[in-house]
């Protein structure tokens, strides 16, 4: 009989992984329900193409803590509003780590990343700087003309588009780019003091085309992300595809930063204040925890990072919210009668005056609660083994918090599915991270570092394009046949985008 060494190379591996796997089920029986698993690849396939979908169909079966075995990393999921809480409020600083997808560590980037870096000194030392550019009110008070310079090209641009292309009912303008186009920009303002995408700027097209790749890399799933013994292979080519392009954004990225640091050095300014780049190029550190500078390739990781988590999904959130009003005509015009009441159509809006309007902050309320835009929010990972919830959970246990299951859940919300901005009048309940049945942008020391940038920019960008125009559905849609089906990459954006006929207002 012959034996073929490749078959027999199968066989040992296929034993060793069952036998790791009869061993690993031994030892670990305290721990939260797991669905049923496949040697070596254990749950991977329950994740499927929508992981958060897939998951939250789980939580009728095993509860609101769920064990996923994802190919070797264990994982825990989180998916009520009760359970969240007790996560952040009593095991945050235990899973204050993040676990870093393989695509990432492409050029090191995980060691100059606030978002995948891990806890610790450096991460401290930037978060510090991060929340007092981008969180503290004051300091996003002084931006708000940059965001206004943003918007009013959005709308010129929309116009100039409407003119140029005439546009018909079955085209319909791509509202999905647009907006896109509106955060990328506001990122370039305020991060750079660069409009990336005025038609002079001779980097600013590649950097955009160089940035959206980068963001398609890091949100394609990864095999070596489950089975990290395939990390030395890139199966996928999925780590050297992302070092090309975020090679080619970091080399544009350096000019910028070269030319900054010629114009400091030469004494000239052209700004009338400092921008998040000089924050960056400025800070001193004692030394005792985290850098005493930033070294040049950690300023070049940051800026780029600020691209990524500040983009795509602002500009999502601002698409479903548009949908979900066109699907529902009444809160579409309940929205444009408040905005009527506070502006009139005789001047322009101001970001200020969308304080003054609980309707449109109910809007953007009730969008997050359906359709949070990083779903999963980030992974974060235990730092030592620690008891959660009476089960044992073992140190570098990767966890997925579901805010998009969170958001349906039936105990926290009356008819979760449905879509009604009013269920938010006259409540307490914000997305700030002490309301656990609301946490798009997660919650604790992880919680996101540009909600306030982000919550400017929506409610400023949302208000302007309902002010301005009147808005119907274009590619011979109706509110009953839109397609409200979601795709999954870096962030939960509309299968397919948002096409719309647009009617100036007289403004
Ligand atoms: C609607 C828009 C946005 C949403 C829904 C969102 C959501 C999130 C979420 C869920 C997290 C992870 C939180 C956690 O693990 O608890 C996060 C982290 C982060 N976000 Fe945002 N974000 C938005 C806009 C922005 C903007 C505009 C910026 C900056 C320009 C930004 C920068 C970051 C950074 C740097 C982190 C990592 C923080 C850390 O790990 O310490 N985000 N965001």
């Amino acid at each position: 009989m012959e034996y073929c060494p490749t078959s027999l190379l199968w066989l040992g591996l296929l034993l060793t992984a069952l036998l790791v796997f009869l061993l690993s089920r031994r030892k670990r029986t305290n721990l939260p329900p797991q669905p049923p698993a496949w040697p070596m690849i254990g749950n991977i396939l329950n994740l499927g193409t929508m992981p958060h979908q897939n998951l939250h169909s789980f939580q009728a079966e095993h509860g609101p803590v769920t064990w996923l075995k994802l190919g070797s990393v264990n994982t825990m999921v989180i998916q009520s509003a009760q359970a969240a809480a007790e996560f952040f409020k009593g095991h945050d600083l235990t899973f204050a780590d993040r676990k870093c997808p393989h695509a990432l560590t492409a050029l090191e980037y995980d060691q100059g990343s606030l978002a995948v870096g891990c806890y610790g000194g450096y991460w401290r030392a930037l978060r510090r700087l991060c929340s007092a550019e981008l969180l503290m009110n004051k300091r996003v008070n002084e931006t708000a003309h940059l965001r206004q310079k943003c918007v009013d090209s959005m709308i010129m641009h929309i116009e100039e588009e409407m003119a140029v292309k005439q546009v018909t009912a079955e085209q319909g303008i791509n509202l999905s780019h647009i907006l896109f186009l509106l955060s990328f920009n506001v990122v370039g303002n305020l991060v750079l003091s660069r409009d990336l995408l005025d038609p002079k700027s001779k980097d600013g097209p590649e950097f955009f085309n160089a940035t959206n790749r980068f963001m398609e890399w890091a949100g394609k799933p990864n095999v070596a992300d489950f089975l990290p013994w395939l990390k030395w292979w890139d199966p996928q080519r999925i780590k050297a595809s992302m070092a090309k392009d975020m090679g080619r954004a970091m080399k544009i990225i350096e000019g910028f930063v070269k030319e900054r640091l010629e114009e400091r050095k030469l004494g000239g300014k052209i700004r009338a204040t400092n921008d998040f780049l000089d924050a960056l190029l400025d800070y001193e550190g004692d030394g005792k925890e985290g850098p005493r500078k930033f070294s040049l390739q950690n300023v070049n990781i940051i800026v780029l990072e600020m691209f990524m988590a500040g983009s795509e999904t602002t500009s999502n959130t601002m698409e479903w919210a548009l949908a979900e009003l066109l699907r529902q005509p009444e809160s579409m015009k309940r929205a444009k009668d408040e905005l009527d009441q506070v502006v009139g159509l005789n001047r322009k809006l101001e970001e200020s005056d969308t304080e003054k309007m609980p309707f449109l902050q109910a809007v953007v309320k009730e969008t997050l609660r359906l359709h949070p835009s990083l779903p999963l929010l980030i992974p974060r990972n235990a730092r030592k083994e620690t008891n959660f919830m009476g089960y044992d959970i073992p140190k570098d246990t990767q966890v997925f918090v579901n805010a998009w299951s969170i958001g349906r859940d039936p105990d926290a919300w009356e008819e979760p599915l449905a879509f009604k901005p009013e269920r938010f009048l006259g409540s307490n309940i914000d997305f700030k991270g002490q309301n656990f049945e609301l946490i798009p942008f997660g919650s604790g020391r992880r919680m996101c570092v540009g909600l306030a940038l982000a919550h400017r920019v929506l409610h400023l960008g949302l208000a302007t394009l309902l002010h301005c125009f009147d808005w119907e559905l274009g590619g011979g849609l109706t509110p009953a046949t839109l397609d409200m089906r979601e795709r999954a990459g870096l962030s939960v954006r509309k299968l397919h985008p948002l096409k719309v006929l647009l009617k100036k207002r007289s403004v």
